[in-house]
């Protein structure tokens, strides 16, 4: 019997305080006017001080726990993919894994930038595939406010904070039809934060080549969308949803262009959460079943972008 990984419960979480673009207008020189324009973006949401990144993927994975209505126990494998945990280490999944009270299960990070969660539930999917595991929690949470520089207007205006999470577990229905990684190390220095352990004397500060990574974006994007309906032997026309990963309002219209795809079928949350990286695609998918847009036996493409340069998608029947 094939064994498939299905999504059984979702969960996110925001921090109450909002930065609206007019409050960045005071803070850099910058205007709603452009940042709407060039990006979508409205508003994000910002951490109070002293808040971490496990702390945000608890409470979004006490949702998803609670929308399964299963025990956090049953848990035997925990994924947090992000590029801000609390530490070097332990992982944020193993402070995760103690605030939840799981005890001895296989609990690790992925640092895959903005494709963070797509690695997630990639990797998650083959060891439920190949029945090593049978439920997983996978999540993305990530405290970007902390690695942007305020004074910079190039990239302060695109991110924000929040966390959102997923609770699957093997079954025979689909499920997760297949998932597709890519990484090209050539492009590290496109989108970076550099300094940290091995070079303390450079700000840990996220840069960003924003035009070329752009062009970039909608190249490879393009490229995995086409390459996962290949594999699966679809057609457009049978998808049911896009969730794309929130960096730009215009990357994404370009990928549904490509994929005829109506921008009503397209889960847009960059709006009001801007670029929270790993954490974008698990907190829009949140918010579309949650509100009755994503049902049961729905197809959905999950696809994202980021440093590394890190891109992939995930095909999945909801
Ligand atoms: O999460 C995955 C990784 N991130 C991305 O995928 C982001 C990809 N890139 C983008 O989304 C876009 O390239 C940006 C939104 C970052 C920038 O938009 P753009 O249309 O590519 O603008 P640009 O970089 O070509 O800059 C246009 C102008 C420049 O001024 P000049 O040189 O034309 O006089 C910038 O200095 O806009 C200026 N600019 C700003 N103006 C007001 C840059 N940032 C701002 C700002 N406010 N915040």
């Amino acid at each position: 019997m094939s064994l498939y990984t299905r999504i059984i419960g979702t969960g996110a979480f925001l921090p109450e305080q909002v930065l609206t673009n007019q409050e960045l207008e005071v803070m850099l020189d910058t205007s709603d006017e452009w940042i709407r324009e060039r990006t979508g973006i409205r508003e994000r949401h910002i951490v109070a001080e002293g808040e971490c990144c496990s702390r945000l993927a608890e409470v979004a994975s006490r949702r998803a726990l609670a929308d399964a209505d299963i025990d956090p126990a049953t848990i035997d494998f925990i994924v947090v993919a992000t590029t801000t945990p609390d530490q070097v280490f332990p992982s944020a999944a193993c402070f995760l894994q103690q605030r939840l009270g799981i005890r001895d299960c296989c609990a690790f990070d992925i640092v895959a930038g903005c494709t963070g969660f797509i690695y997630a539930l990639g990797v998650v999917d083959q060891f439920i595939r190949t029945g090593s595991i049978r439920r997983a929690l996978v999540v993305g949470a990530e405290i970007l406010s902390y690695i942007v520089d305020w004074q910079d207007r190039d990239t302060a205006v695109l991110f924000g904070d929040g966390a959102g999470a997923v609770v699957v577990e093997a079954g025979p229905e689909p499920g997760i039809l297949s998932s597709h990684l890519h990484a090209d190390g050539t492009y590290t220095d496109i989108l970076q934060v550099p300094g940290g352990v091995g070079d303390r004397k450079r700000d840990p500060y996220i840069e960003m080549r924003g035009n070329e990574l752009f062009k970039v974006a909608v190249t490879t994007l393009s490229d995995v969308v086409e390459e996962t309906l290949r594999a699966n032997d679809m057609q457009n026309s049978e998808l049911d949803w896009l969730v794309p990963h929130q960096a730009n309002l215009r990357i994404l219209q370009a990928v549904a262009r490509r994929l005829k795809l109506p921008l009503d079928r397209v889960v847009v949350t960059v709006d009001e959460h801007a670029n929270t990286s790993s954490a974008s695609i698990p907190l829009a998918f949140d918010v579309a079943v949650r509100d009755g847009r994503i049902r049961r036996g729905e197809t959905v493409l999950m696809e994202a972008f980021g440093g590394g340069i890190t891109w992939g998608s995930v095909l999945l029947v909801y």
